[in-house]
Order: C-alpha cells, then sequence, then structure tokens
C-alpha cells in the first residue's frame, strides 16, 4: 500500500473498545461474566487497565451489559486508572455483535485504529495489545493475535442431541490453523464498513471483514489472552495473577 493511500497511520490516534455485556452463561449462574472478580476485582477493570496500559490507547469504550451501565461506570470510577486515557461506557446489545456496533457508534470521529477486546480476556499482555496495534499502522486493515493449537481438530456433522456420537467429517491439518483471540485491530472505517454490511452472528470481528473481503493478518498472540469461559479458567486466571503478584515482588 502506498504512503499516499492512508492517513499518517504512525500518528493514527487508537481507542478500544471492550464487549463486556454478555451474561456469561458458560461460567454458570451469578453476575454477568465481566462484573466477577478475580483476586478481588472485576474481570472488565482487568480488562480495562490491560488495554489502557498501552500508551497508544487513548481511550477505552466499555459495552456494559444492557441494564449495567450505571454500575459499570461506577467500577470505573472506584478503580485506579491512567489518567491519560479516557473512558466512555455505553449499553450493550442481544449479541456480541450488536454490542460491538453499539460501542462503534460511540467512537469520537478522530479515531483511526480500533481495537476489539473481550472483557473475557482480562490477563492480555500489553506486547500482544501494541503487536497488533503496530501491525494496523504498518498498514493491515484488520489484525488478530493468534496462537498455534495444541489439540487436533477434527470437524463433524453435529449430533441433534447433546452427548450423542457425532460423525467425523475431517481433520484439518493441524499446522495450518490458529486459535485467535484479541484485541483484534482494525482501521476504524474498514470495521464501521463490516458492521454495516454483515449481518449473520458471528463471533469475532475479524471474520466480517474477511467476508467483505479484505486481507486479515495473524500476528502471535499470547497463552495470557485466553477466554475466561468455563469454571476452570477462572482458577487458572487466579493462578496467572498470582504468579504475576510473586514476580513483581522479586
Ligand atoms: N458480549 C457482549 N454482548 C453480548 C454477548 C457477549 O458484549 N450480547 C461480550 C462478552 O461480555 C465477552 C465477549 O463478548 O466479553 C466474548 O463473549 P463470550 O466469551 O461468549 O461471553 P458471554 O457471551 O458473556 O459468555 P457465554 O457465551 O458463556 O454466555
Ligand atoms: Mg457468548
Amino acid at each position: 500500500m502506498s504512503d499516499e493511500s492512508r492517513p499518517t497511520p504512525a500518528q493514527a490516534s487508537v481507542a478500544a473498545v471492550i464487549p463486556a455485556a454478555g451474561r456469561g452463561v458458560r461460567l454458570g449462574p451469578g453476575a454477568p461474566k465481566a462484573l466477577r472478580a478475580l483476586n478481588g476485582t472485576p474481570m472488565l477493570i482487568h480488562a480495562v487497565r490491560a488495554l489502557a496500559a498501552s500508551r497508544h490507547v487513548s481511550l477505552v469504550i466499555v459495552v456494559a451489559p444492557p441494564d449495567g451501565a450505571a454500575e459499570v461506570k461506577s467500577l470505573l470510577d472506584a478503580h485506579a486508572l491512567p489518567d491519560r486515557t479516557d473512558f466512555l461506557v455505553v449499553p450493550g446489545g442481544e449479541s456480541r455483535q450488536e454490542s460491538v456496533r453499539l460501542g462503534l457508534d460511540a467512537l469520537p470521529p478522530q479515531y483511526e485504529i480500533v481495537l476489539v477486546h473481550d472483557a473475557a480476556r482480562p490477563l492480555v499482555p500489553v506486547d500482544t495489545v501494541d503487536a497488533v496495534i503496530e501491525a494496523v499502522r504498518d498498514g493491515a486493515p484488520a489484525v488478530v493475535p493468534a496462537l498455534p493449537l495444541a489439540d487436533t481438530v477434527k470437524e463433524v456433522a453435529p449430533a441433534a442431541e447433546p452427548g450423542a456420537p457425532e460423525p467425523v467429517v475431517a481433520t484439518p491439518e493441524r499446522s495450518r490453523l490458529r486459535a485467535v483471540q484479541t484485541p483484534q485491530g482494525f482501521d476504524r472505517a474498514t470495521l464501521v464498513r463490516a458492521h454495516g454490511r454483515v449481518t449473520d452472528d458471528v463471533t469475532d470481528d475479524a471474520s466480517m471483514v474477511e467476508q467483505l473481503g479484505l486481507p486479515v493478518v495473524a500476528v502471535p498472540g499470547h497463552e495470557e489472552a485466553f477466554k475466561v469461559t468455563r469454571p476452570l479458567d477462572l482458577v487458572l486466571a487466579e493462578a496467572v495473577l498470582a504468579r504475576r503478584r510473586l514476580n513483581d515482588g522479586f
């Protein structure tokens, strides 16, 4: 891509949208997932701090549970956050896709690069955030952090009843597969266009850009950017926090 075709990417300002409006059904009964505590601090606050830790991110938009915007605002007020970062809270929607779109609708015009980051990935290291931003600044319209898989993956014909045996249809070559994380980074106009065109419910934003026929690139993700999905993930997240605390102490 020529230098003339893009507006000064090195100075483009970066905002992060954090969808946090999900219930967390797979985590089991309780408060909305993003509001649950990890070592005493709400998961959402960990996620907000993780993104605000990047000196490139100057605005964080939190997409709160539909009836939880006031609660999220008071949580942000109650926790120490960097002064150089601005924060906005908007209520979310029924699906992740709708929540992200509501976050994008609140994005002030000056931001040219947007990160979308799951509140459910509270422990993403700042180096991963910065690597995604750098790849967008280098000209990629969409960037995903991704890791090779440990498990072999099978495609099956899903059974109608849960637990019934499922015929295996194919085994994609593992070395070509990646597990995709967040933050995913976008040229703002591209992401807005993708959200305007794609109406199927998708679980990640980059796939909407793929549906537009635009290139998406993967950069190395990080083990600690895993998504807190099931109860065991809470144990793992608290163990990571405990290890960080120990390492910080020495
Ligand atoms: N999310 C959202 N709005 C929704 C659904 C999900 O903002 N209507 C957010 C979640 O809060 C989470 C991220 O999207 O930060 C990734 O979704 P997922 O891990 O699936 O979280 P939940 O939808 O809350 O969990 P579950 O699917 O188990 O209910
Ligand atoms: Mg979900």
